[in-house]
């Protein structure tokens, strides 16, 4: 195992896996294959997981731009993952364009936040959802940020509106590559 694989979490798409594929649109850029189920896994992937499909992995890291007060509500409603409820999920990779990298922090926080109002309309959706953000843009991959969601099937309706009001938002215009896997168990 190398240091860079040490913290990572790994979601393989294939025939294995507790998460079955009820969608798997592709929203922007080139498509993701359409595979049965997707399978988690902390650092390394059993040989045997790796049936066809895809491999896409991601490191759960610190916060870019959330600033004290923020940091503090969402500690204060977000949920653990993994609660018996949650038997729907979502893993939405996506990947940004270099127009947005080229950005400064500063000027990239402004419109996260200050334009797009992302952290405060996601809050508006603990604890229905629960939520991890896995970073990828500096291990190579093909996706930036690999995002997961998770959350019971009578909010499917409540977290689609939330997917909706981000994309719609300034914040998106930088997103170059995206698919909306939607899953069960
Ligand atoms: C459930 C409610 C949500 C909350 C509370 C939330 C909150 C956050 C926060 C606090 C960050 C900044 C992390 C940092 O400081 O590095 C973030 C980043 C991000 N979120 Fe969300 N989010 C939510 C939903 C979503 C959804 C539904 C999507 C995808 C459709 C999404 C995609 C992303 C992406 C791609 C980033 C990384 C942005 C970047 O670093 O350029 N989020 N989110």
């Amino acid at each position: 195992m190398t240091a860079l694989q040490r913290h990572s979490t790994v979601f393989v798409g294939g025939a294995l896996g507790v998460w079955q594929v009820e969608r798997c649109d592709t929203i922007c850029g080139p498509v993701l294959p359409t595979v049965e189920r997707v399978a988690v896994y902390e650092d390394d992937v059993p040989s045997a997981a790796s049936t066809g499909g895809w491999v896409l992995r991601g490191i759960a890291s610190y916060e870019r731009y959330v600033h004290r007060a923020e940091h503090e509500a969402l500690a204060a409603r977000q949920p653990v993952l993994g609660r018996p409820s949650s038997r729907c999920a979502a893993l939405i990779p996506i990947t940004k364009s270099a127009a947005w990298w080229e950005l400064t922090q500063d000027e990239r926080r402004a419109i996260l936040e200050e334009r797009s109002h992302h952290i405060a309309t996601g809050l508006a959706y603990l604890p229905a959802v629960a939520r991890r953000l896995y970073q990828a843009h500096d291990l190579g991959e093909p996706f930036d940020f690999l995002t997961w969601f998770e959350f019971a099937p009578e909010q499917a309706q409540v977290f689609a509106e939330l997917v909706e009001r981000l994309r719609a938002t300034e914040e998106w215009t930088y997103v170059e590559r995206e698919v909306d896997i939607r899953l069960t168990r």
